[in-house]
């Protein structure tokens, strides 16, 4: 039987005037109504009249992001203002030192993709952080904008993970990449995959970032390569020499203030830049948010993190300190949102075609005010149901 090779490519096959002629492309703003700016093609939102627009006209907002991101797009935003509580990000700050501090005394955690010493990197901070700080965890994630280009990059049950990442004065940048999933992968194995699999690898993850301190150009924000996400052969092509030149020559870097956010598809080539300020350690919780339908980089223990925040959650729900619309964004980045991989003798369809999920328990929970010993219960019942 004969074999289309045209679905296998190869290193050789990498075409850096394919790329540059993408790159060259440029945003009109026109076509991004919700977008307040565009700088260096990259689109500019504004989160309180992006949430104004998503109690509207939700459907068109999540299209327009989808569009942004897609290869329709340059894959890159930035949404101003999401967190507008320095407070807040100053406690996670304080919060993540102690626990850098804590992982280099007991030799856990470090950054593989950095020189040694040059950052500090916390693996995933996103269940450390709710097993030691719970309330400000819910204060975080409530936050919905957190969840609006994952919806519309995504679609619903996301599954939200978070490495944090300081860039200590004086730390070089990194090489630029391609992320999770195939940008994790040799170029060997990229070639063994068809090119479905890397059109698909960056439908199936999305690359964001909460500035944790404000990033002036000297402290090194992220550089982006606007467009790249658009050509085919990407995974196979970040390592080529020729790539990397065009990649020094042509990306953009953009000045982010504390409380700002920034999605960029996982197939656009980036590099974190070299920090050459003389005292800015600068700091970002990185979060890969994944499809429902994809294997996430990291292991969580959500039922941990559920049995830890319930309390909690419980009573800023009782007491009105969360709205429906807030619960919703911290459940959606706490608990799993998906019925599969399941066991069906044991675990069959609850409503129409699927079972349960620990999110649609976590929410019934808390709302009917079910005390934690029964939760925990249903948690682990829950648990034991989807073991094969
Ligand atoms: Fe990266």
């Amino acid at each position: 039987m004969s074999q289309n090779p045209a679905n296998f490519l190869r290193s050789q096959d990498v075409n850096d005037e394919h790329l540059f002629q993408l790159c060259k492309q440029s945003v009109a703003l026109n076509d991004y109504p919700y977008a307040h700016d565009c700088k260096n093609n990259v689109l500019i939102y504004n989160a309180s009249s992006l949430a104004d627009h998503m109690q509207t006209e939700r459907i068109n907002v999540l299209s327009e992001l989808h569009r942004a991101i897609s290869d329709n797009g340059p894959g890159v935003i930035v949404i101003k203002g999401a967190y507008s509580d320095p407070a807040l990000l100053s406690r996670f700050n304080k919060l993540f030192e102690s626990i850098l501090i804590q992982e280099r005394e007991q030799k856990t955690g470090g950054d593989h993709f950095a020189t040694a010493g040059a950052n500090g990197r916390i693996w995933n901070a996103l269940q450390k952080v709710a097993l030691q700080a719970p309330a400000d965890f819910i204060e975080y994630y409530k936050n919905p904008a957190l969840g609006w280009v994952a919806d519309a990059w995504l679609g619903p049950y996301w599954q939200m993970t978070s490495q944090v990442n300081v860039v200590h004065p004086g730390a070089n940048a990194q090489h630029p990449h391609r992320d999770y999933h195939l940008g994790f992968q040799s170029n060997a194995i990229c070639e063994s995959y068809p090119l479905s699999i890397h059109k698909l690898s960056s439908a199936l993850t999305l690359q964001g970032a909460v500035a944790h301190t404000d990033m002036p150009l000297a402290s090194g924000p992220t550089k982006l390569l606007p467009f790249s996400h658009q050509y085919d052969l990407g995974y196979l092509a970040w390592r080529d020499p020729d790539v990397v030149k065009l990649f020094e020559q042509e990306y953009v870097q953009l000045a982010l203030q504390q409380g700002d956010l920034l999605f960029f598809n996982p197939a656009l080539i980036h590099a974190a830049g070299s920090n050459q300020t003389a005292d800015l350690h600068r700091t970002a919780n990185l979060l890969q948010i994944s499809s429902s339908f994809s294997k996430p980089m990291e292991s969580i223990n959500r039922e941990a993190m559920c049995q830890t925040l319930y309390g909690t959650l419980c009573h800023k729900w009782q007491t009105g300190q969360l709205d429906e619309e807030a619960l919703k964004a911290v459940v959606a980045c706490t608990a799993d949102g998906y019925s599969f991989p399941t066991n069906l003798d044991l675990d069959p369809p609850y409503n129409e075609a699927a079972p349960q999920t620990q999110q649609q328990h976590l929410l019934l929970a808390i709302q009917q005010n079910t005390p934690a010993i029964e939760f925990f219960a249903i948690l682990e019942s829950l648990r034991s149901k989807r073991l094969a």
